[in-house]
């Protein structure tokens, strides 16, 4: 008998896990309901696929009611992030298991919340880490686990989000923090869960610095620039921080012709007055076992990528990826314009900045060498595959333990959560204390090691 899901939340990121169900995992998951407050937005995905065709579509007033009703075993939470606590411990309270995208959970309240439904019910919850089935990123962690740069002593971290996918969270629900917790949340959990699983340790102290310094109306302002429409769907000339949502078929059915049942705007100004979330990001922190991270997250860069260095005793390991070389802001009729979907331009001079990945290793005392990063196909590298393989199918015994639940989900919003309220008191923040977690608390770390 297949496993029966419902999934709450039918926007962009549903389809992965919808197009799973509907194709490869085809024999061991059935779809049974979609749930979201927007009516177009469940019927946008039941349309798309004819297997889909008999799914129950209702609001999430209904969920207790779909899961007892339809016998769903679990439910994949896709909403924004400010309701996955609620969506996770109400469906594990009505009896369901859970699947939840990153971040579980965007506050120390809402993080408590969901340990006590999981330990209260006994259910599961298994947060999708994507990024860790990424060969590149899966190659570093062989590097570390095989104890040749020695024994993790510090690592430094930066991400760049560049003007066409940073500037995208400045247009979205994710601009106002109430609804993500901010880019140190909805953001780099993924980088802080890489962290915490790449050297198998578990945070405990951050101190954090950042703000909102590109975006926004003051900032617009203080440099002099015009402002722009409230939205990007004017005609004419388009600046390059505008979206056209009428640019891209699937962003106007889901959103523009979604309008009219819940007036979300998915493409407000990002120099709009209103924006709360932070564009730059820096923390320090102190891992239980000593290691310490610099982390930093800048959400305005000319390119997109990141850097990463681990010290160890023995040596140093180095991951620099470039995921998109340059942003252009022309489309081909010579309009300023830029498609957050649209492919990456290649550099026309490639030799300064191409798009690539590379892996270096280095013992002390040896030379530099190059570690090969193996191809994979698809999303992410082809990890988004193995993941879904994992997710649906069962996970694998995997020795890299890439296969995630809710304390690696709760360990990754740790680091967030204590770098909010840092930013917010100019101090550090222990994160047991703050949390009221301790995250240590399990074995799977010491399993890990
Ligand atoms: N792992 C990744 O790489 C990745 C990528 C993109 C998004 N995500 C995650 O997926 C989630 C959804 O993001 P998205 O990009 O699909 O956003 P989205 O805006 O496209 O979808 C969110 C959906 O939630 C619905 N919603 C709003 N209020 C609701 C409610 N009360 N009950 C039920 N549904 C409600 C909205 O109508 C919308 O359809 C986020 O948590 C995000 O962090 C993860």
């Amino acid at each position: 008998m297949p496993t029966r899901y419902a999934l709450i939340g039918s926007g962009h990121r549903a389809q992965m896990y919808l197009d799973a169900i509907a194709g490869p995992h085809a024999d061991v998951a059935e779809l049974v309901a979609l749930l979201d407050v927007n009516p177009a937005r469940r019927e946008f995905h039941r349309d798309r696929i004819p297997a889909f065709a008999d799914v129950v579509l209702a609001g999430p007033e209904q969920l207790e009611d779909i899961i007892r009703e339809q016998q769903v075993d679990r439910v994949i939470v896709t909403s924004v992030d400010r309701l996955h606590a609620e969506h996770v411990v109400r469906a594990l309270e009505a009896g369901a298991d859970v699947i939840v995208e990153k971040p579980l959970t965007i506050d120390a309240p809402s993080a408590r919340a969901i340990q006590d439904a999981i330990d209260r019910t006994g259910g599961s919850v298994v947060v999708t880490f994507n990024y860790r089935y990424s060969p590149r990123n899966t190659a570093l962690k062989q590097v570390i686990a095989s104890g040749e740069i020695g024994d993790v002593v510090s690592v430094s971290f930066e991400w760049v989000l560049d003007t066409q996918h940073g500037a995208d969270y400045f247009r979205r629900w994710h601009r106002d923090k109430t609804n993500s917790g901010g880019l140190f949340i909805h953001k780099a959990a993924h980088h802080f869960d890489l962290v915490n699983w790449w050297i198998a340790d578990t945070p405990a102290r951050v101190y954090a610095r950042g703000g909102l310094r590109f975006y926004g109306q003051d900032n617009a302002v203080a440099r002099g620039r015009a402002p722009l429409p409230e939205r990007g769907t004017h005609d004419g000339a388009h600046d390059p921080f505008e979206l056209d949502l009428r640019s891209d078929e699937r962003l106007e059915a889901l959103y523009l012709q979604a309008e009219q049942h819940d007036g979300y705007q998915r493409d407000r100004s990002v120099f709009d007055a209103g924006i709360t979330t932070e564009d730059n990001l820096t923390a320090i922190v102190d891992y239980a076992g000593g290691p310490v991270l610099t982390y930093a997250l800048n959400a305005h860069s000319p390119w997109e990528g990141y850097r990463v260095a681990i010290n160890g005793t023995a040596g140093r390991a180095e991951l620099e990826v470039i995921e998109r070389a340059e942003v252009i802001a022309q489309d081909e009729d010579g309009h300023a314009h830029v498609d957050p979907s649209a492919v990456a331009v290649t550099a026309p001079d490639a030799g300064v900045r191409e798009r690539g990945e590379r892996l270096v290793v280095q013992k002390h005392f040896e030379p530099a060498r190059r570690v090969e990063i193996p191809e994979g196909v698809g999303g992410h590298g082809g990890g988004d595959a193995l993941l879904l393989r994992d997710v649906f199918v069962g996970p694998t015994q995997d020795e890299l333990g890439r296969p995630s639940d809710h304390r690696d989900g709760l360990r990754a919003i740790s680091v967030g959560i204590c770098g909010n309220e840092s930013l917010a008191t100019g101090l550090p923040v222990g994160v047991t204390e703050f949390l009221g977690l301790d995250l240590t608390r399990d074995d799977a770390v010491e399993a890990a090691r």
